[in-house]
């Protein structure tokens, strides 16, 4: 997720890798994410879309108009003769982080651009949509390459766009609810089993598998070969429950548990909790996307840092995996976890599998697999200037777009992040 990220925006574009695509095909789901992003807007006033609660975050209606601005600069200006650009004074407020296309708003200061307003941002939208299906129309092979490869910085920038939100919510006392909460959950945890994996060399990175739209960002290659230990991997996240067995035993008060850097963050802000929690009456509550809830101890626990996943770790006498031990195992239990069904404001309670609702923070740091080159010009800044002081976090969660996560899939956050909904499995060596 790009512009997302905290310190600069990590984003991940990367040169896109895609099968001969069909024009009909690029169409469809260039309309479909196109579609999708408004819905997730919809029910957001033009208020809610213009506020930024901190620098990391940034308003719905900047999401909305940057992804709209990266098709323009990257697909539209250089591939459609006679495009006309929407408002040369976008460029200016709608890039990111792309020094190679110029100056930039700060990115701290999204929310003082009260205009364009949101009525704008909708004609923005559909000019370029419209001159999008002219161009994709055309059949163009590298065109399309270019739009799949926006159309999956759309769906990272649909995922922000909820989590972006939620954290402004969480700022407010009156709990505003993005959408009406659901049923109380009736499915259980199912409890934590292990999942033995024994050592050896494994392969790890993107394959293709030929089919049509197939894509993944830079990052995920070049494929190698990696040296594994025996070890064992949870088969499914850390509860809510689990967590607060943590918590109540003196988890955030005990230094021996914490890395130093974490443990230093912890006291400062004050942490006694996993991000959006707050206690009432006595009992735990969390700030959600549907309003403020009870904590439900068989969902997943969100929110917390790299810093508060391995101190759980530690204490449980665990470790977190590398981000090759999570691979192997989505290799051998792909499909096991959490049904599709597409980005959903919270998480479900868990299931075990490998496919889970919150992100789980890895041991690896961020950094270039071998033989790693960004690709050249403005796009080859997606993803490998970001490769320094941040963390792999793998899988997905409930806010991830249909389709848009994949075994080779690697997220980053620096270790601090609380904002996205990340979660942690364990992991420990045989
Ligand atoms: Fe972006």
């Amino acid at each position: 997720m790009p512009d997302h990220n905290p310190a600069p925006h990590p984003t991940k574009h990367g040169a896109p890798s895609l099968s001969p695509p069909d024009a009909g095909a690029v169409l469809d789901l260039f309309r479909r994410v196109r579609r999708e992003t408004e819905e997730l807007a919809a029910p957001l006033s033009p208020e809610d879309q213009t506020v930024q609660s901190m620098p990391d975050a940034s308003p719905a209606k900047w999401h909305r108009a940057h992804t709209t601005w990266f098709f323009e600069t990257f697909v539209l200006a250089p591939h459609l003769a006679g495009y006309a650009i929407f408002d040369p004074a976008f460029g200016y407020v709608f890039n990111s982080y792309y020094e190679a296309v110029g100056p930039r708003h700060p990115r701290p200061s999204r929310g003082m651009l009260s205009r364009p307003g949101v009525a704008e941002v909708a004609a923005y939208r559909a000019h370029v949509d419209a001159a999008m299906e002219r161009l994709l129309a055309a059949g163009d092979e590298a065109v399309a390459a270019l739009a799949v490869m926006g159309l999956h910085h759309e769906q990272q920038h649909q995922e922000l766009l909820l989590t972006d939100i939620k954290h402004a919510f969480s700022l407010s006392p009156l709990h505003p609810a993005y959408l009406p909460p659901p049923a109380p959950p009736s499915a259980s945890a199912t409890p934590m089993g292990w999942w033995l994996a024994e050592g050896g060399i494994h392969t790890v990175g993107y394959e293709p598998s030929g089919a049509a739209l197939d894509f993944a960002f830079d990052n995920e290659g070049p494929r190698h070969e990696v040296l594994l230990r025996d070890h064992a991997l949870a088969d499914r996240p850390v509860s809510n429950g689990e967590f607060r067995a943590f918590m109540e035993d003196g988890g955030y008060r005990k230094p021996a548990l914490w890395l130093s850097e974490g443990w230093a963050l912890a006291q400062s802000a004050g942490w006694e909790a996993p991000g959006y929690w707050q206690r009432l009456d006595g009992e735990w509550h969390v700030m959600t996307l549907h309003g403020l809830m009870p904590v439900h101890d068989d969902e997943p626990v969100a929110h917390v840092s790299f810093y508060e996943a391995a101190a759980y770790a530690e204490w449980a006498g665990k470790r977190l995996p590398t981000e090759f031990e999570w691979e192997v195992a989505a290799q051998r239990h792909a499909g096991t976890g959490q049904p599709a069904g597409g980005a959903r404001p919270h998480p479900r309670p868990l299931l075990t599998g490998i496919r889970q609702d919150v992100w789980e923070w890895t041991a690896s740091p961020y950094s270039p697999y071998p033989g790693y080159r960004p690709q050249p010009g403005a796009l080859g800044e997606y993803n490998g200037k970001f490769m320094i002081n941040q963390m792999v976090l793998r899988g997905r969660s409930c806010a991830t777009a249909e389709g848009h996560d994949r075994p080779s899939y690697r997220n980053f956050f620096p270790p601090q992040a609380r904002w996205q909904f990340s979660g942690f499995r364990l992991a420990e060596d045989a």
